[in-house]
């Protein structure tokens, strides 16, 4: 009668438990296909736990305990959850619980959406929790997420699983279990963590009954050896004060599902990392991104991914709010890889690489991507970019002139403030380029320059070809050709006709008056040094811009007497010295 007995134990544990722990109570898993599916002596168990239904909470664990990540179709998986769902309800089981757990952990993490979708829809479901975000091991990181409405909470591993039912058979000895209880792993797990969840099985709570005795003991030790005050939350309520707890955690960090094996295996096998891009072009914008996205694609070893509708060729998936629908939909902008197609994909979003936080979401799912940036003068993008605004009616832009809007003070409007801002600061290239080099080797990262993109293409796309390592190498002095009329290069076409971007890149607008161009060269000089250091470190020759700017810069600083033999460099330009002749004679090579 075992199964009957720790049904029993189990309610009296619980009563126990609870006047230590405020409110404990054990939270019920079922799957409806196993009931009434055991010997005689666990039938009967099945209907003495069903006669204290009301007692306990109770969660969905899948009709047939079957891994959501092996279903494809969404309603297929839903069609599984109702018959769950129906069971619960013919016995008298509670379906407003609002939290669900998948076996296995399948589908919650690598998120598979289908199960997500599945679970609102069937069940309503708010929170679930796991072992696997971002990954089991080590323990003391796992965190929690939430994504599509549902809070995903961390669970911690208590030390007994579906194989350790016996006290004198536990792994090593029963000792072993004893010292994870008293002061161990599992008492340090509840001390470290503010909020713990554990899970263990059934078979658990039959046989030597160890996750009733492990539970006990813990609670005992814990009151013994600290004044922690414990108590019970209803999973909802859990949730929200892990996330009142722990703000950070709320934005999940997508990692490469094929760079854990544990993920890999319970990620469904209709998805492949193959289907991620092995290049990204990360801007900034207006330095010339959209043309060598299209020089790229003219490769037939690359692939860009689909346009986007609401961003045209841009998906922007690291930098924004498409970040939140996961990476089911990224992978979507994306064709299958089959064994005709290329299948080194690209993308390039142009504000990427400005962003706070693409580099850290790039990084942690495309870890071994190649990166590609494209510089001009700083100014310049700035102009660009204002005149883009104007040409989409932003009208603070048609308001202000350029001047009025680089120069705006603290007390402007706020709106022109933030335009100012939008305008100014991509311009800041050393501090953009750090942020990516913390996450990426340098050996990842290429740095354009985006006046030659203008003047030489093929050759930058040479240099492309070398640092992608591509096995076939096009010579796009063969594939380009400078169309005089519209004043850039483009594509050409069979009987020599070109194919050139629209009429929003490469616009005709006046030159920057002379006012601006001073107050830009001054506002950029420290960023510009600080690129031309950063670019030294990497090994990346130093774009002609950026050497003309240097020059520049050096002869600004120079205090020159009325004889105008003696230039005194300030102290820390001596410093530079060197490094500006080498920027002059271009030897800054990689
Ligand atoms: P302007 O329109 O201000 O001249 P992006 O695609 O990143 O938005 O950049 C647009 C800029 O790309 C254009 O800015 C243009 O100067 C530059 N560009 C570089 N090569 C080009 C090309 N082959 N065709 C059109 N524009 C090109």
């Amino acid at each position: 009668m075992a199964f009957v007995m720790g049904n029993k134990a189990l309610l009296e544990t619980q009563r126990e438990l609870r006047t230590h722990v405020p409110n404990f109570t054990f939270n019920l898993g079922f799957s409806g296909k196993f009931f009434h599916a055991g010997s005689d002596e666990e039938d009967l168990g099945d209907d003495l736990l069903l006669s204290y239904v009301k007692e306990f909470w109770w969660f969905p664990h899948m009709w047939s305990h079957m891994q959501p990540h092996l279903f494809h179709n969404q309603s297929v998986l839903a069609e599984q959850m109702l018959l769950n769902k129906k069971f619960a309800m013919e016995h008298g089981i509670p379906t407003n619980m609002g939290y669900a757990v998948a076996p296995h952990h399948s589908g919650v993490y690598p998120v598979h959406m289908q199960l997500y979708d599945a679970w609102k829809k069937v069940w309503g479901i708010k929170v679930t929790s796991t072992e696997e975000y971002p990954h089991l091991k080590p323990a003391r990181f796992r965190r929690g997420f939430i994504h599509s409405g549902i809070s995903v909470l961390p669970r911690q591993t208590c030390g007994l699983f579906t194989h350790t039912i016996f006290y004198k058979d536990y792994p090593g000895s029963p000792n072993e279990l004893d010292k994870l209880i008293n002061g161990g792993e599992l008492f340090l797990t509840v001390l470290l963590n503010p909020i713990s969840i554990f899970m263990t099985h059934l078979s658990n709570y039959g046989n030597d009954r160890l996750g009733l005795y492990t539970f006990k003991s813990l609670v005992m030790f814990v009151q013994t050896w600290t004044n922690l005050k414990m108590q019970t939350l209803p999973p909802i309520q859990l949730a929200q004060k892990y996330f009142s707890l722990f703000p950070s955690e709320r934005d999940p960090l997508w990692q490469d599902p094929c760079e854990d094996k544990r993920h890999k295996d319970i990620w469904s096998k209709e998805k492949t990392c193959d289907r991620f891009p092995k290049l990204l072009v990360i801007g900034p914008q207006k330095t010339g991104t959209t043309a060598l996205y299209l020089f790229l694609g003219m490769h037939p070893d690359l692939t860009s991914n689909y346009p986007s509708k609401e961003t045209f060729e841009e998906i922007q998936f690291f930098n924004g709010h498409n970040y939140h629908r996961g990476i089911d939909w990224y992978m979507e902008y994306f064709p299958l890889p089959s064994n005709t197609s290329s299948d080194y994909y690209f993308e390039k979003s142009a504000n990427y690489f400005d962003s706070e936080v693409a580099a850290q979401r790039a990084a942690a799912l495309l870890p071994k991507a190649k990166i590609i940036t494209i510089l001009i003068n700083p100014a310049d993008r700035a102009y660009s970019w204002y005149q883009h605004q104007r040409a989409h009616d932003d009208p603070v832009a048609l308001k202000y002139s350029f001047h009025d809007v680089i120069t705006a003070g603290h007390d402007a409007p706020v709106k022109l403030r933030v335009l100012q801002n939008r305008c100014l600061v991509p311009g800041w290239y050393a501090i953009h380029l750090e942020r990516w080099l913390n996450y990426y080797h340098s050996s990842q990262l290429l740095v354009l320059d985006g006046q030659m993109l203008k003047t030489e293409p093929a050759s930058v796309m040479d240099k492309i070809q070398k640092f992608l390592g591509l096995a076939n190498i096009i010579n796009y002095h063969k594939i380009l050709a400078f169309d005089p009329k519209k004043g850039f290069w483009c594509q050409l076409l069979e009987g020599g006709k070109t194919k050139c971007l629209g009429k929003s890149k490469g616009r005709r607008y006046p030159d920057m008056d002379a006012e601006s161009q001073g107050f830009l060269r001054e506002y950029y000089r420290d960023h510009n040094i600080e690129l031309s250091k950063l670019l030294y470190r990497m090994g990346q020759p130093l774009p002609s811009w950026l050497r003309e700017e240097l020059v520049h810069t050096r002869a600004s600083r120079c205090h020159c007497p009325d004889d105008g033999l003696l230039c005194v460099l300030k102290e820390e330009e001596e410093e530079e010295e060197g490094r500006l002749r080498d920027a002059q004679e271009g030897t800054f090579s990689v």
